[in-house]
């Protein structure tokens, strides 16, 4: 049982173990990433049909794209022939992905529409129907962040986010309700995935170790005793804080103060939507943690900025965030440095066998700081790993519920129609 390698109620000890093994990774991919509703793209990368992005399920590459009737589709990008990777391209607009190795084509809903050779090979007898790419089973929206699972059994978005939204809402609001994403950058870093989706949902405790050299250039850390810690049982978890408070930890990047909220509007210092979407708020840094193994992972990042920035202001506001937050910012840096190097020193058979330490503030989970609704539990302080603790209650809950059930559809015929 997985649940067993996380205790909460007595001694707040985590197994080591789970960053490491490959057995874990792999169940992660048909539990965890395969259950749950992860971050796909925003709809202002996807205004005209036939606009698309590729992105990334756990392990499973899949192509989101605009329709022609408006709606928002989402195919895995795998070619049905030989597995070959359709989509090359990070985005774009087309009517047909055509795949670059025998080229058969299929159209932006994922109908196969083409096939080279046809009558030749195929004798016109290929059921192209029964050969579609396959589906993303469900794609919604919300707020236009789009997002996608391959559960059919999944709540509603919109329920799944509810102990989020204060902090998804409180991110774009304070960007002013109409953003769009600049990026993605992409970086491949040693390390596992669940290690940067805790840490930017609870982890401020870092901040004053990891960060000393870039916060003793920044002129030191915010007022720490004004930030509260949030957990919810969905595995989301976030730091809020007074707007005033991330507005001064970030003047000093070159960040335009917000005209949206007052100092004391109770925003959003970072979060993670369970389980590898993150954000850092003021600033708008985005990130998926993409999973590449047990120690290996693909960051993308983007930045949310105001929709209709001037060219200027948007160039600085770029440049602000990217030498904070990016493959090269000082603080990215640093976190990266000690994700790494967890994975290389824990693969020893002694290490992955110790316990880690998860014990912060347990025993004095509260509703004390503020009223902001949403989250089942907070805490009124900053130095707490209730939202660890709350990842990965909701990671072991996974973990050892069933594995997504693939429903193959009816096999088709075989290539000429006689199988
Ligand atoms: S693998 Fe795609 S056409 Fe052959
Ligand atoms: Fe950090």
């Amino acid at each position: 049982m997985y649940a067993d390698l996380i205790d909460f109620d007595t001694t707040g000890k985590v197994s080591a173990d789970i960053f490491h093994s490959e057995e874990t990774y792999r169940r992660e991919l048909s539990t965890v990433f395969a259950r749950s509703w992860l971050f796909l793209a925003h709809e202002s990368q996807l205004r005209a049909p036939g606009d698309f992005v590729t992105a990334l399920m756990g392990e499973d590459p899949v192509i989101v794209s605009r329709q022609r009737d408006g709606g928002i589709r989402a195919v895995l990008n795998v070619c049905r022939h030989r597995g070959m990777r359709v989509c090359r391209q990070d985005s774009g607009n087309t009517k047909r992905f055509t795949c670059s190795f025998h080229g058969w084509t299929y159209d932006t809903a994922g109908e196969l529409v083409k096939v080279p050779r046809e009558t030749e090979g195929y004798h016109d007898r290929l059921d192209k129907k029964g050969w579609s790419l396959t589906p993303v089973t469900r794609v919604e929206s919300y707020r236009g962040m789009v997002f996608g699972t391959w559960d059919p059994d999944a709540p509603a978005l919109i329920d799944y986010l509810e102990t989020a939204r204060p902090a998804l809402d409180s991110f774009i609001d304070t960007l002013g309700s109409d953003i769009e994403l600049a990026g993605p950058m992409k970086w491949r870093i040693r390390g596992n995935w669940k290690m940067p989706a805790e840490g930017l949902g609870t982890d401020g405790y870092h901040a004053e170790t990891t960060h000393a050299s870039a916060l003793q250039a920044i002129g030191g850390m915010a007022e720490p005793s004004r930030i509260f810690q949030y957990s919810s049982a969905a595995g989301h978890a976030a730091a809020m804080t007074d707007l005033g408070v991330t507005q001064r930890m970030h003047e000093k990047a070159g960040v335009g103060p917000s005209p949206h909220g007052t100092n004391d509007t109770v925003t959003v210092a970072h979060a993670t939507v369970f389980p590898n979407f993150s954000f850092i708020g003021y600033s708008g840094p985005l990130r998926v943690w993409q999973p590449r193994g047990p120690e290996e992972m693909e960051v993308w990042g983007w930045v949310a900025v105001p929709a209709g920035l001037d060219a200027e202001t948007r160039r600085q506001k770029l440049r602000g965030v990217t030498v904070s937050f990016s493959s090269s910012g000082v603080f990215e840096c640093d976190d990266s440095e000690n994700w790494s190097e967890i994975a290389a020193v824990g693969r020893g058979f002694v290490a992955r066998s110790t316990p880690l330490n998860y014990q912060m503030g347990m025993g004095f989970d509260d509703p004390a700081g503020t009223d902001l609704p949403g989250f089942d539990v907070r805490t009124g302080h900053l130095f707490n790993d209730i939202g660890a603790r709350g990842f990965y209650t909701r990671w072991a809950e996974l973990m050892d519920g069933p594995e997504l059930a693939l429903t193959p559809s009816a096999p088709p015929p075989g290539a000429n129609g006689r199988g």
